[in-house]
C-alpha cells in the first residue's frame, strides 16, 4: 500500500500530550497491521510563534496542503494573551481551516454507554446518543470584513461582520444533507433569521438545496437558541445539524458536555476533494489547549484518538478501522478506566494520560 502522508501538529498546553497517545495507535497499525503513514511532524500556535514569530509558519502551511491530511492537537495558553491579535495562536489554526477551505467542520456528539451516568444530564436524556453537528468553518464573523477596532468620535468600537454568500451556504448544507443520508436521515439547521438578513438568507438556501436535491432527507428550521435548549432539553431529537460558524462554535461546546466531558469529543474539518479524490482535511479535538492541566498526565487522549479514527473514515476510506478504534475506546471507558476529567463516579481507575493510551492499544491488540 502506499504510504499515507500525515502532518502532525501537536501545538500547545495538553496537545503534545494527547498527539503522544495517538502516535502509539499510528505505530500499531505500522507494526500490527501493515498500515504506514507517512508522519511529518511541525509546530502551529504558540509554539511557532516562539521559535518563528508567527502561529503558522508558511513552510508548515505549504506542507498542510500538500498532505492526505492533518492532525491538530490544540493551539493558545495563557503567555499568549497579550500578543498582537495577528499573532495570536489561535491566528495560525483559523489560518489553515481558511487556506486549506475546510468548510464542513463535523463535530459528532457521541455518548458512550459507560458514560451515560456521568453527564450533567439526566441518564435517559443522554443515553444512546448519537447527533453530529456540522459547522460552516470558513466564513461568517470569523472572517468577515470590515473587523476591527476603530474610533468613532471619542471611543472605540469594535466590528465583526456577519457575511454568508448563498455558495458558502449551499456547499456546507449539501455536507450535512449528504451525511444526512448515511445516519438517521434527518437535518436541522440553525440560525437567527428572525433577527438577522445572513440568517434569512442561510434558511432560503437550505431550504432550495433541500428541495432541488435532498427531499428525501427530513429537514427542520430552528433559531440557533432555541436550538441550545432543545440540545439541553433533549438531544436525541437532532440526526445532523447544520450551522454557522459562530453557533456551531457555541452549540458544539454545549453538545460535547452532554457526553460527558469535552475531552471526548473530536472533529473533521473537511474541504474539496483533491487530486487524490480525497477531501482536504484536518482533524482535531474540540476541546482547548488546557493549559492549566498541561504536562500532569492529567488531560483526556480519547478526542485526539477519536480525531484519528475520523481521519481513518473520511481520508483514509478505512471505515472498519475507524470503528475498530471506537470500540477500542468504548472498551477501555467500559472497563472503568478514567482520565481526570472523568473522575467523580464510584468503581472507576483513575489513569494518566499516557496509561489511558496504552490502554487504547491493547484493546486494539485484543480486537485482532
Ligand atoms: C474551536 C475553537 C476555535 C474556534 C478557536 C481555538 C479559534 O474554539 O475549534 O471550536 O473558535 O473555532
Ligand atoms: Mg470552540
Amino acid at each position: 500500500m502506499t504510504n499515507l502522508s500525515l502532518l502532525i501538529l501537536p501545538g500547545d498546553g495538553i496537545g503534545p500530550e494527547v498527539m503522544a497517545e495517538v502516535r502509539k495507535i499510528i505505530d500499531w497499525y505500522g507494526t500490527k497491521r501493515g498500515v504506514t503513514f507517512d508522519v511529518t511532524e511541525d509546530l502551529v500556535g504558540g509554539c511557532a510563534y516562539d521559535k518563528y514569530g508567527t502561529p503558522l509558519h508558511d513552510d508548515t502551511m505549504a506542507k498542510a496542503q500538500a498532505v492526505d491530511a492533518v492532525l491538530l492537537g490544540a493551539v493558545g495558553g495563557p503567555k499568549y494573551d497579550n500578543l498582537d491579535f495577528s499573532v495570536k495562536p489561535e491566528r495560525g489554526l483559523l489560518r489553515l481551516r481558511k487556506e486549506m477551505d475546510l468548510f464542513a467542520n463535523l463535530r459528532p456528539a457521541q455518548c458512550f454507554d459507560a458514560l451515560a451516568d456521568f453527564s450533567s444530564l439526566k441518564k435517559d436524556v443522554v443515553a444512546g446518543l448519537d447527533i453530529m453537528i456540522v459547522r460552516e468553518l470558513t466564513s461568517g464573523i470569523y472572517f468577515g470584513e470590515p473587523r476591527g477596532i476603530f474610533k468613532e468620535g471619542n471611543e472605540r468600537v469594535g466590528i465583526n461582520t456577519q457575511r454568508y454568500t448563498e455558495s458558502e451556504i449551499e456547499r456546507v448544507a449539501r455536507a450535512a444533507f449528504e451525511l444526512a443520508r448515511k445516519r438517521g436521515n434527518k437535518v436541522c439547521s440553525m440560525e437567527k433569521a428572525n433577527v438577522m438578513e445572513s440568517g434569512i438568507l442561510w434558511r432560503e438556501v437550505v431550504t432550495e438545496v433541500h428541495a432541488k436535491d435532498y427531499a428525501d432527507v427530513e429537514l427542520s428550521h430552528m433559531y440557533a437558541d432555541a436550538g441550545a435548549m432543545q440540545l439541553c432539553r433533549w438531544p436525541k431529537q437532532f440526526d445532523v445539524i447544520v450551522t454557522d460558524n459562530l453557533f456551531g462554535d457555541l452549540l458544539s461546546d454545549a453538545a460535547a458536555m452532554l457526553t460527558g466531558s469535552l475531552g471526548m469529543l473530536p472533529s473533521a474539518s473537511l474541504g474539496a476533494p483533491m487530486a487524490s479524490g480525497r477531501p482536504k482535511a484536518l482533524y482535531e479535538p474540540v476541546h482547548g489547549s488546557a493549559p492549566d492541566i498541561a504536562g500532569q498526565g492529567k488531560a483526556n487522549p480519547i478526542a485526539c484518538v477519536l480525531s484519528f479514527a475520523m481521519a481513518l473514515r473520511y481520508s483514509f476510506d478505512m471505515g472498519a478501522e475507524a470503528d475498530r478504534v471506537e470500540k477500542a475506546v468504548e472498551k477501555v471507558l467500559a472497563d472503568g478506566l478514567r482520565t481526570a476529567d472523568l473522575l467523580g463516579e464510584e468503581g472507576v481507575t483513575p489513569v494518566s494520560t499516557g496509561e489511558m493510551g496504552d490502554a487504547i492499544v491493547a484493546a486494539l491488540d485484543a480486537s485482532l
